[in-house]
């Protein structure tokens, strides 16, 4: 079955004239057009065109208890006649920060803002402030936003990685000053002896270790404790800071991916569920550091305002799905990413696929892999690879699931065992689908004798 996509082809036409690709973020791309959305309900997303489908997108994993969430949008609209923001502070974020202190040790104090992006800006300048050096160390491959500092070697490739005990720091946007990539030391994922050998040569230097506990672009493979804990110590003993992008993971337990450890970072960024579906992010840690941002200090260490900041809505709506992102929540959700997770893996071996799923709580990812990669350079998609998920993702579509580009999915408390039950159903039919489509592969590699 093809569906009728009339509407949105138009309005990709008109977008085309006015938007750079059509499109205000690269993440809604989609060939031959992105699709258009007119409405959400619970799980459930509702094209221009009227096809109604599980969304296991949701809005890039930001939206924890899916559309429209009743609470929610009764505590907003509440709110919005009251007005959007002031010059002034409110109450809500007063409560907003109060809840989320009480959430997680070492969350002391806590500072909002208005995206992923820049609550890891704030982290990185936060730790430059704290400690007086300039230099940060991240993972080789991990999404973290757009600060400049913060994506180098976000897309490292073959041809450019370098090796793998010295990985290269490589900009990602045209123009990048050198000078930034001299900033940023970049450590492999999950290997404590080869990321301690390249931090010690920076030892001195380094304001903070910045990691994602389970980085998306690394393929949702959670960091090993043995990693974590070799960070944790070593940034204690050389005057650095540990830096935990929480942006996504915050949703893993009721405490955020940093419960699985037996110890802290100094600070951590956090973003998409905790504003309810509305623009945010923040930055929290212990007192002492956070202590930077004090206006009221004798000397300011890191002065910080932003006009949208704390803003009553977003704090309004963070409020409310937080509080209902209760202990019960998390544990449904996350025994529903348990089942999908085993069930997607059930129907690739029945389809009898080189593929694999990988994640934890209420995230999955499925790779066109026969083994779960364990870093970046084992998780980066080939050409092939990236041809067989977009099959995947189109065939999902046209079955009524929404997925994530990456082949990933994040769930929402409004999900139930019947959606994932269509999830793996869909996704066999598709694997089945995939199979067919490598076997027609070699079949013309083998007349043309070589790999098309
Ligand atoms: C781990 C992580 N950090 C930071 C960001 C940036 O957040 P935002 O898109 O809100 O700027 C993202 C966004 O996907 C993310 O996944």
């Amino acid at each position: 079955m093809t569906h009728d996509y009339s509407r949105s082809r138009q309005l990709y036409e008109r977008a085309l004239g006015v938007l750079p690709g059509g499109v205000s973020r690269n993440t809604v791309l989609r060939r031959p057009h992105p699709l258009y959305a007119s409405k959400g309900e619970g799980c459930y997303l509702t094209d221009v065109e009227g096809h109604r489908r599980i969304d296991f997108a949701n809005n890039m994993a930001s939206l924890i208890h899916g559309h429209a969430h009743p609470v929610i949008v009764e505590a907003v609209s509440r709110q919005m006649q009251k007005g959007t923001g002031f010059t002034f502070a409110t109450e809500v974020e007063v409560e907003l920060a109060e809840h989320m202190t009480r959430r997680s040790k070492g969350f002391d104090k806590i500072r909002f803002v208005n995206s992923g992006t820049e609550a890891v800006m704030c982290c990185l300048k936060a730790a430059r402030a704290y400690t007086g050096r300039s230099k940060i160390a991240k993972v080789e491959g991990a999404y973290h936003g757009l600060y400049d500092y913060a994506e180098v070697s976000q897309t490292a490739q073959p041809a450019n990685w370098g090796e793998a005990e010295h990985p290269r720091s490589i900009a990602v946007a045209q123009g990048t000053p050198a000078s930034v990539l001299d900033e940023v030391i970049v450590i492999p994922f999950n290997n404590p002896k080869v990321a301690l050998a390249i931090l010690d040569r920076h030892a001195g230097e380094l304001a903070c270790v910045l990691v994602d506990p389970m980085p998306h672009r690394i393929g949702f493979i959670p960091a090993a404790a043995a990693f974590i804990e070799a960070l944790r110590k070593w940034t204690r003993q050389h005057g650095a800071l540990l830096v935990f992008d929480e942006v996504i993971t915050y949703r893993l337990a009721y405490g955020g991916a940093q419960e699985w450890f037996g110890e802290e970072p100094d600070l951590t960024a956090l973003g998409k569920m905790i504003g309810g579906g509305f623009p945010v992010g923040a930055v929290t840690g212990r007192k002492e550091v956070m202590e930077v941002f004090n206006p009221l200090a004798e000397k300011v260490l890191f002065p910080h305002s932003g006009t949208f900041s704390a803003n009553p809505i977003t704090m309004t709506a963070g409020l409310a799905a937080m509080e209902y992102f209760d202990r019960e929540q998390v544990a449904k959700i996350n025994g529903l990413g348990e089942a999908a997770r085993r069930q997607i893996g059930e129907a690739i071996r029945s389809a009898g696929i080189p593929a694999c799923v990988t994640g934890g709580g209420s995230i999955f990812r499925i790779h066109m892999k026969a083994k779960p990669p364990r870093n970046y350079r084992e998780s980066y998609v080939t050409g092939e690879e990236t041809r067989l998920m977009r099959a995947l993702i189109e065939h999902a579509l046209e079955e009524g699931i929404i997925l994530i580009g990456t082949c990933s999915g994040t769930l929402s408390t409004p999900m139930n065992q019947p959606e994932i039950d269509r999830l793996s159903d869909v996704l066999l039919s598709g694997f089945r689908k995939i199979k067919a489509m490598r076997t027609e592969l070699s079949a013309v590699e083998q007349l043309t004798g070589s790999p098309s």
